[in-house]
């Protein structure tokens, strides 16, 4: 009785000695250690991104969490309610109620509202501008209000960028400009734009490149940094004569008119977006808050989950009694430096516990997703399974907030062809897919790269591998070369797949299937005696306007639950795991079966594979692509040997997609903001879009993707040269144009003779 009453007891303090959960990056071991000293109530929640940790704080599986001012606006849109903030995080050496306010400064003798601007000059910080940490919505906002940089009426927007049309319609709108920094995430579009839309760049300065600002800047005051954009931006502001505006930093208005240039603020004023004007007085330079503002930044946060936030902000009034670090090396110490910051950062108590929407909802009212007039309509991103749709759709909301343009939409869909297949009908744009699909989407759907992955140079599991595998008693009496594999009977993971292709590429290489035949089931039909290469008899699958019967490809091919019974087995193709031979597994599975020959597959897994169909690595052997079988049994062999060693996966769209190149450059953003290209703590929203979310890997990526590469014969990696050499075959087929294209090369050389007037056709 004593004992159970001491049990009990103890199970209430342990209850009582709360440990929260707090979310730490993946990344950062180490810190959980030392946070887990004696007394501490924080206890690490490993996150993959800040993302994870809202949707972990949401279900509760989280306590505590950090978060930047973009993503306090990411979450207002996306979980309004889902969380409640426990308080701000600030810079002591700041006294302003937000963390910037982005403001148009214009002369006070201003008039025509927005629209006055049209003809003059803009002075703009930069879009690289890096120290205030904004968005290109921020960086955009006056530039989108005044020059509707989002709506192009009567203007042609096939093959122009989003890029393209933006600094397009600003170049006619404005008289001169100095906007410095990147325009376009590709730098040779970057380098192209400059140089047309050069009355952009012309208030820069001598020599500036548009990279920078390069004007005399005077003698430099204490306390205002010459070098600073926003002043310089305010500088070109003031040595332009007639229209001119600078959008800038209120907290940088206030120094240059304060204390650099006090005796030029009477001349000036403030413009709101609503085209009213505001004189900076001294009154209203003396204050922290602008008089109107086109961005309002809410400060980045601490967020907890509803149910325990009130307690754990009372716990934080304890641990950081002044909301700065309590020093020391302590737990509570060890924890502030790990979320909050260094000396310079202070916790702000949110008295209201508000929810992310309460907090800066209403600071920055993003128009809603559906609702954004844009140039370039938004680019369907192809989805197939509800989790990818999801990590899709804040994906979308991120990019929404952060204003990248085009925009972003997710649609979801039941499979990998179902969505080829919209994407051909244009009813989605793009998918990211393995690289199995390759010739199938080239050849069926009339798909092509518009970008291939880049996959981790240092895993080579991460490339596809692609072998010839045979039995070893085989491969030591009947088949030692390629041309003895006519006859013989091939297993194929799936019809058209990556394996698929990389034989016939050998077969070719080998000359013992003729180049000129451009029908890939009839080539391989006939060369072999039966094979099964799952899908062979599907319309998602198969050979366009073929008139061979592809039965004998499907003759291999087993289901994997058999009828019990002396009665023939109904024959099967499927490309599911219905058909017992489908995928690489199945193929392992196909060639331990007496009655096959060979089997083309990609090496990933092989090992397993091996050990499920119960073959030992010495019972096999590769027949390598120069036609000699490699020198030992197994499956360890050199690049060489290999029939493929290609990228793993690639983006595809539409081959003749007017809005390919916008498609491209969206991409390259995406990329850019949401790849691994920047420090966590550098990215303005921590959501990292190959990597897994919520747990789940191999969403819209596969989580071997680094980044991604162009789809050309250029390319700087030897995979990707590779992937492209692939479909050199297929090419040469479409080019020269036989029965599935014929039709239509000749209805176009009709026109070119009715245009010309030759007759061609
Ligand atoms: C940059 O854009 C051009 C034009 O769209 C494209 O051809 C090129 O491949 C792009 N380069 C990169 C590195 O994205
Ligand atoms: C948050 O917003 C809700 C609904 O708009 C409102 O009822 C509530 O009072 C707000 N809370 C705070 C702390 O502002
Ligand atoms: C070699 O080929 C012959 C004739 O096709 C066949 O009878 C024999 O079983 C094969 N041997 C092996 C080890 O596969
Ligand atoms: C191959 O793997 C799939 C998915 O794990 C499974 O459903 C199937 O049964 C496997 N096939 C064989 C022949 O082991
Ligand atoms: C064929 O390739 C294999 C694997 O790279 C290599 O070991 C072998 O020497 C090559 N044989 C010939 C004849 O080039």
């Amino acid at each position: 009785m004593g004992f159970k009453l001491l049990y009990f007891l103890s199970v209430i303090a342990a209850v009582s000695a709360q440990n929260y959960r707090v979310c730490i990056s993946s990344s950062n071991p180490v810190l959980c250690q030392s946070l887990d000293k004696d007394g501490s109530q924080a206890v690490c929640e490993s996150v993959e991104s800040r993302i994870d940790c809202a949707l972990k704080i949401a279900r509760g599986e989280a306590h505590l969490g950090v978060f930047s001012e973009e993503e306090m606006v990411l979450l207002s849109q996306q979980q309004p309610e889902a969380s409640r903030v426990v308080a701000s995080i600030r810079d002591v050496s700041r006294n302003e109620p937000y963390a910037f306010e982005a403001v148009a400064i214009v002369p006070v003798t201003h008039t025509g509202g927005l629209d006055g601007l049209r003809g003059g000059s803009y002075c703009h910080p930069g879009l690289d501008e890096p120290d205030l940490r904004w968005s290109p919505r921020v960086l955009k906002s006056l530039e989108r209000a005044a020059a509707r940089t989002d709506r192009c009426p009567n203007t042609d927007t096939n093959g122009r960028t989003a890029e393209e049309l933006e600094v397009d319609t600003l170049s006619q709108f404005f008289g001169s400009a100095c906007r410095p920094g990147p325009w376009s995430v590709n730098a040779s579009l970057d380098a192209t734009l400059k140089s047309r839309f050069q009355s952009l760049c012309s208030l820069c300065g001598d020599q500036s490149n548009c990279a920078r600002y390069t004007i005399d800047m005077g003698v430099s005051i204490a306390g205002v940094r010459n070098d600073n954009r926003h002043i310089q931006a305010l500088e070109c502001l003031r040595r332009s004569n007639g229209t001119a505006v600078a959008y800038v930093a209120w907290q940088h208005v206030r120094e240059f008119f304060t204390i650099r240039n006090p005796e030029a603020a009477s001349a000036y004023a403030a413009l709101c977006p609503d085209g009213s004007a505001s004189a900076l007085s001294p009154d209203a330079l003396a204050q922290p808050a602008a008089p109107c503002a086109f961005a309002r930044q809410p400060w980045g946060a601490l967020l907890a989950n509803t149910d325990k936030a009130q307690e754990i902000q009372s716990n934080l009034r304890t641990w950081w009694p002044s909301g700065a670090s309590p020093g020391g090396s302590g737990w509570q110490a060890v924890l502030f430096g790990a979320i909050v910051g260094g000396s310079n950062a202070r916790v702000f108590f949110e008295d209201g516990l508000p929810s992310p929407a309460n907090y800066s909802g209403s600071l920055r009212n993003l128009p809603a997703m559906d609702a954004s007039p844009s140039c370039v309509p938004a680019r369907r991103w192809c989805t197939i399974s509800p989790l990818e749709h999801t990590k899709c759709t804040w994906l979308q909301m991120a990019a929404h907030t952060l204003g990248i343009e085009p925009a972003l939409s997710c649609q979801q869909r039941s499979d990998v062809f179902q969505c080829l297949t919209d994407i051909r009908d244009n009813t989605a744009d793009f998918i990211a897919t393995p690289a199995n699909y390759g010739y199938l989407a080239r050849q069926h759907y009339g798909l092509s790269a518009v970008k291939l992955v880049q996959n981790s140079r240092s895993d080579p599991a991460a490339f596809s591998r692609v072998a010839a595998l045979l039995r070893e008693s085989t491969a030591q009496t009947n088949i030692t070369r390629f041309e003895n594999l006519r006859g013989k009977k091939a297993c194929f993971p799936e019809f058209g797949g990556i394996s698929y292709v990389s034989f016939l590429r050998a077969a070719h290489e080998r000359e013992v299937v003729s180049a000129s035949e451009c029908d890939y089931a009839r080539a391989v039909g006939e060369f072999f005696g039966g094979a099964c290469a799952p899908g062979a008899l599907d319309a998602s699958h198969a050979f366009d306007r073929s008139d061979f019967d592809a039965t004998p490809l499907c003759s291999l091919c087993k289901p994997s639950v058999t009828v019990v019974g002396n009665f023939s087995q109904p024959q099967v193709c499927s490309y599911d795991s219905s058909n017992k031979y489908y995928g690489n597994n199945g193929s392992v599975a196909c060639l331990a079966d007496p009655d096959s020959d060979v089997a083309f597959l990609d090496l990933a897994g092989i090992s397993a594979n091996l050990a499920a169909a119960n073959l030992a690595e010495s019972q096999v052997r590769v027949l390598c692509r120069n036609n000699t079988l490699a020198a030992y049994p197994g499956v360890s062999v050199d690049q060489n040997c290999l029939l493929a060693y290609v990228v793993d996966s690639e983006v595809l769209a539409r081959r003749n997609d007017p809005l390919l190149n916008s498609l491209n450059a969206l991409l390259d953003t995406l990329d850019n903001y949401f790849g691994y290209n920047a420090a966590t703590s550098a990215q303005l929203i921590n959501m990292e879009m190959y990597s897994a979310f919520d747990g789940a890997g191999d969403l819209l990526f596969r989580s071997t993707a680094v980044g991604l590469a162009e789809p050309s014969a250029a390319a700087a990696s030897e995979p990707a040269r590779n992937y492209n050499q692939l479909f050199q075959h297929l090419d040469s087929c479409t080019s020269a144009a036989p029965a599935s294209t014929g039709l239509f090369a000749c209805a176009t050389l009709v026109l070119v003779a009715l245009v010309t007037r030759l007759l061609v056709c």
